[in-house]
């Protein structure tokens, strides 16, 4: 691949402010400039800061076109996360900009929330822990707070990547039956050691107690939880999500939660973060929270470090370990070989 040649140390801006060991490791050879608040920057500010950048360290923060347009020097854009929905991939390889994301280092993390939502909407855990704190306890009682059991329940997995395995295993651990549907079919070895039976898509939404989403969002999966789909549920089962929320049609969810053509929901992300539908906000049989599927110390270093290589192979010449649109390395033409490497 061409690259650009340096008169300068690479200049690089990370959009939240990382761990400081994550920084320093960057700085030691890079130009660095970290926006110092955890929020996403505002469009113009950041089509400001990347003017003069080679490199972004992108932390949950959306990049267009436009700001590609303002973006000259930019070679590469590493994402701090698995899901790169929040670039414009099409348009960094037009431009060949490199795009990387951070698989795997978040895999469990993902998977452990997505089980403790399925425990968590099956035995009521939030809405028992509101109970006793509001002081609505007052004495044990037979008939109160009844859930559903997980154990040996059917768990089935929208989309079968490193994600939606991760989950099947622990279900494993609950005696749970695994149905999955995916664009392709698992190989037999994985399908064999987690137990997982390929089912086309309406048998996964009518045989499922557990329905975990892990798609990617793209324009195939925009909505496919639509209002067709959900009333396909049994009335028993539980929706979880910890993929990304326009992969279910809120609305439609709203409308099956209030007519019990689904028992609830646990859900991490949403249509358009972060608002939440209203409805969803009063009722108990839904759980509720902030996006946090990646949200442990161990992940996050994790995710922080993985970028940050990602970040400096690219910045070297190297094709990173973690690059989505290699076709970005064919049009490479726009960097002429640089002299000083990082
Ligand atoms: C990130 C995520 O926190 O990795 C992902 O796809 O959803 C989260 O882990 C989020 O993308 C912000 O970067």
């Amino acid at each position: 691949m061409d690259r650009k040649s340096y008169h300068h140390r690479p200049r690089v801006l990370i959009s939240r402010p990382l761990q400081s060991t994550v920084i320093d490791k960057i700085s030691q050879h890079c130009e660095v400039r970290v926006h110092p608040l955890d929020e996403a920057m505002p469009v113009e500010m950041l089509a400001q800061a990347i003017r003069d950048v080679d490199g972004l360290m992108c932390v949950g923060q959306r990049v267009g076109k436009d700001i590609l347009e303002a973006a000259a020097e930019l070679r590469v854009i590493s994402n701090v996360g698995v899901g790169y929905d929040n670039i414009d991939v099409e348009a960094c390889t037009r431009r060949s900009v490199l795009v990387t994301n951070t698989p795997d280092v978040l895999t469990q993390a993902t998977a452990d929330l997505a089980f403790a939502l399925i425990m968590g909407v099956a035995r009521r855990v939030v809405e028992g822990d509101r109970y006793v704190r509001e002081g609505c306890w007052s004495h044990w009682q037979w008939n109160a707070m009844w859930g559903a059991d997980v154990y040996g329940k059917t768990l089935g997995l929208y989309g079968f990547g490193r994600i939606a395995q991760a989950t099947a295993r622990r279900g494993l651990g609950f005696s749970m039956r695994i149905l999955y549907h995916a664009r392709r079919r698992a190989a037999e070895r994985i399908e064999k050691e987690l137990v997982a039976e390929f089912v086309d898509c309406d048998t996964l939404l009518r045989k499922s107690d557990f329905l975990s989403l892990h798609v990617p969002l793209t324009p195939e999966t925009r909505h496919a939880l639509n209002e067709t789909r959900l009333a396909l549920m049994k009335p028993t089962a539980y929706l979880i999500n910890t993929a990304r929320g326009p992969v279910v049609d809120e609305a439609a969810l709203v409308q099956a939660l209030q007519r019990g053509t689904i028992a609830g929901a646990g859900l991490d992300v949403f249509e358009d973060e972060p608002k939440v539908h209203p409805a969803l906000l009063t009722m108990k049989n839904v759980t509720l929270l902030p996006h946090v599927g990646s949200a442990t110390g161990e992940a996050r270093l994790g995710m922080a470090m993985l970028a940050t290589e990602n970040l400096l192979a690219a910045l070297r010449g190297e094709t990173p370990p973690n690059l989505v649109n290699p076709q970005a390395l064919e049009s490479g033409s726009r960097f002429a070989k640089r002299s000083s490497p990082v």
